[in-house]
């Protein structure tokens, strides 16, 4: 592990446990090219081809070469990293090597999520470019984690002229490669339908995915990833790319006419212009970059590991989060402090812990076109206060969270009515409106003291021990009134900047307070939202057979232990499909698990299910939390079944999950090849009360239990004797 600086030959060498990264500074001006990146180069001297530039054919240097940081204007015309426009109108910038330094551990990035480290396990560079002409300094941060296979990258920007800079785009990583008949994976989607894995060929020309919504979105994922096109699981070349932010992004990958790819990602330029004075900064969010030689298992595995060890923080990183019950699907607004008494009581019999209060529960909120903003407890419906149902709650011994949705505003609110100019709008213009709700302008101090200080009274006046933070609309009338002209185009990216300052309060004033983040569903679920929150409502999609899709797309990056899953009831509220309560409970457990039901009213049998579910959660959720995860058959790419299974780290313990979406008639139950185990250990397996060595259940698979019907699913326990 380590970062080396070859004086001689002007290169800088990145080693991970597996992967190296090398790059060069070439010529007396300096341009800092790109040389190689894959499977570990051993020594430090290792032979590199750096380009020669030629003054007399510049455009041909710059276009045709693997550059590291490309720049707008000077002769690269491939997607560049990095625009600004001066006070004199120019545009075009080339910044080039000035000094570095390389030190141990890693900085945060003030005002952002990012990854850490300590200096035990993590160096960093930090290579400082100038263009003196254009008065501008752009320092590239490269950190390599010794644990994992990961190299993560940002940019600070500096205006170092004595003149107003705009900064019109920047882009906070680019990776530079000869094609070798790479494909593209990225993750699409829709509300209930997120993170849908896509996976095409990259053809010439630009190959992309981006979000203009002011949330990273349930439409397209800040991923994406070049691979191989032999690439499967467990072998292949895998260059992926992930951004530690929620908010609009573009992840590209460009084939040229010569053959390179360039794979870029960033803040999206869109509507993006940020007035640098004399001597200020821009910090770019981090790009998380994961090289994989073994294929896409392997990349998961470095996501996971990286997420669970080096970005999520807080009370519940590394333990078993309760089981909650969420009254939302139950009774939607219709509830009462009696009605959610009673769905307690009922839930606690049968081994949940924690009661969740949704959306309704403050100010005129009887619906979901109004009260947004008025973040205060409405009596009529909870009786007796929020602190009378939550000691009622405690004292059954369960805990209790609520749902805030801070950044929204309904114009039928007091807060409305008190402060209209504080939701993102044009004057003169009718903003749009979703679930009849605006967007609070966050970007103004006093909008996020007033959102802070009324959960921080709700908060403080009951024993609140879970958030859902929700956010259900994409910002639309961009525009505040507390920023000139010259500063409009800093909304989106400040907007992203105050949700997390806000949560940053409050998980460092509520640090026993469970955060869990949402966007109807899934449509933020980023590692930017990881950093303040464990773990992230998936989807509002909560059928078990459309969640073994969503949950697969999500694995590819986030760990299990941040997805939220809950068991719902049947027909499914969001599709209409019926599935067995067992399946449903069995594809929840792979992620933090709950429920979201009215459990007074499901019949007997299911509730006694629950009893078993629970203590199934019990059993396994260490296992599932905290083990490697092998992706080993998709329904949606067979169309007949899906399978799963997590490996604990010390590979004694392991659960394969099974399950058959759909029978096909005169086709066997498959035997399915496990993954991640010791050969030569023999392994106990309870369903099948048989024992089975580790090289017979890799290579000659698991028999699976033949199956008559379709949703029918099973885990398989395995135990090294
Ligand atoms: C969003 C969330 C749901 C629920 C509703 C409440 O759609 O995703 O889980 O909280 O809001 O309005």
């Amino acid at each position: 592990m380590g970062i080396i600086f070859n004086e001689k030959e002007s290169i800088f060498k990145l080693d991970t446990k597996n992967t190296s990264y090398i790059m060069g500074i070439e010529g007396d001006l300096g341009h800092l090219v790109h040389i190689y990146y894959g499977k570990k180069l051993k020594g430090d001297n290792n032979p590199s081809h750096m380009p020669v530039i030629n003054f007399t054919h510049k455009i041909w240097f710059m276009d045709g070469n693997a550059m590291e940081y490309p720049a707008d204007g000077c002769g690269d015309f491939r997607e560049h990293c990095i625009e600004i426009r001066t006070e004199d109108g120019y545009s075009a910038l080339e910044p080039v090597y000035v000094s570095h330094n390389i030190y141990k551990g890693k900085p945060l990035l003030p005002g952002l999520p990012a990854t850490f480290a300590d200096e035990s396990c993590c160096m960093t560079l930090e290579i400082v470019m100038q263009d003196a002409l254009a008065g501008v300094e752009a320092v590239l941060l490269y950190s390599v984690f010794e644990d994992t296979d990961v190299i993560t990258r940002s940019v600070r920007v500096r205006n170092i002229s004595d003149k107003n800079v705009t900064l019109t785009k920047v882009l906070s990583a680019c990776l530079d490669i000869v094609n070798d008949n790479y494909e593209v994976i990225t993750l699409h989607g829709a509300w209930g339908r997120e993170r849908s894995i896509q996976r095409q060929k990259l053809g010439y020309g630009r190959c992309g995915v981006f979000s203009e919504r002011g949330v990273s979105g349930h439409q397209n994922h800040p991923f994406i990833a070049l691979v191989s096109e032999n690439t499967t699981q467990k072998t292949g070349d895998v260059y992926a790319m992930n951004f530690v932010y929620s908010g609009n992004y573009e992840a590209q990958c460009e084939r040229t006419s010569n053959d390179m790819v360039r794979m870029v990602m960033g803040i999206n330029p869109y509507n993006f212009a940020w007035k640098l004075e004399s001597g200020q900064e821009f910090i770019a969010p981090e790009v998380v970059m994961v090289y994989s030689a073994e294929g896409l298992g392997k990349m998961t595995r470095t996501f996971h590991d990286l997420y669970r060890n080096h970005l999520i923080r807080g009370k519940y990183k590394d333990i078993k989060r309760p089981i909650l019950i969420n009254n939302w699907e139950a009774t939607y607004f219709d509830f009462d402090t009696e009605k959610l008494l009673q769905i307690a009581k009922e839930a606690k019999k049968h081994g949940i812990e924690m009661l969740v209060v949704d959306d309704g529960w403050f100010g005129n909120r009887f619906d979901d076109n109004r009260a947004l903003g008025d973040w205060v407890v409405n009596e009529d419906k909870i009786k007796g206060g929020l602190k009378y149902l939550v000691d009622e709650v405690n004292k059954l011994g369960m805990k209790f969270g609520m749902w805030f949705e801070p950044e929204m505003i309904c114009p039928d609110s007091d807060l409305y009515r008190a402060h209209p100019d504080w939701a993102f709008h044009i004057p003169g213009r009718e903003g749009a409106r979703a679930r009849n709700q605006m967007v609070l302008d966050m970007t103004r101090k006093e909008v996020r003291d007033y959102i802070f200080d009324s959960m921080a009274k709700v908060l403080n006046s009951a024993n609140v021990e879970y958030i859902k933070w929700d956010m259900n609309r994409a910002l639309t009338d961009v525009a505040s009134l507390s920023l000139p002209a010259d500063r409009q185009g800093e909304i989106y990216h400040r907007y992203m900047l105050a949700v997390y300052e806000l949560q940053e309060r409050i998980v460092k004033e509520f640090p026993h307070i469970l955060l869990e983040n949402c966007s109807s569903g899934g449509g933020r679920y980023d590692p930017g939202m990881l950093y303040y929150s464990p773990q992230i409502w998936c989807s509002d999609n909560a059928d078990a057979i459309d969640r073994l899709s969503i949950q697969e797309g999500t694995a590819l990056i986030y760990p299990l232990s941040t997805m939220g899953a809950h068991v719902t009831d049947c027909p499914n509220h969001s599709v209409g499909r019926t599935t067995p309560f067992d399946t449903r409970g069995i594809v929840a457990l792979a992620g933090t698990f709950g429920y979201e039901l009215d459990v007074t009213k499901i019949d007997e049998k299911e509730r006694e299910q629950i009893s078993e579910q629970t203590k199934m959660f019990h059993k396994y959720n260490d296992l599932v939390r905290e083990g490697d995860y092998y992706r080993l058959a998709s329904y949606s790419l067979n169309n007949r079944y899906d399978c799963y299974m997590v490996v604990s780290k010390d590979k004694k313990e392991a659960l394969v999950t099974y399950v058959q979406v759909k029978t096909v008639a005169a086709i066997p139950a498959p035997v399915i090849k496990l993954d991640g185990l010791l050969e030569d250990v023999k392994y106990y397996i309870d369903e099948l009360e048989n024992t089975m060595p580790g090289d017979v259940l890799m290579n000659m698979g698991l028999p699976v239990k033949p199956e008559h019907g379709d949703y029918k699913a099973r885990l398989y326990h395995l135990i090294a004797e």
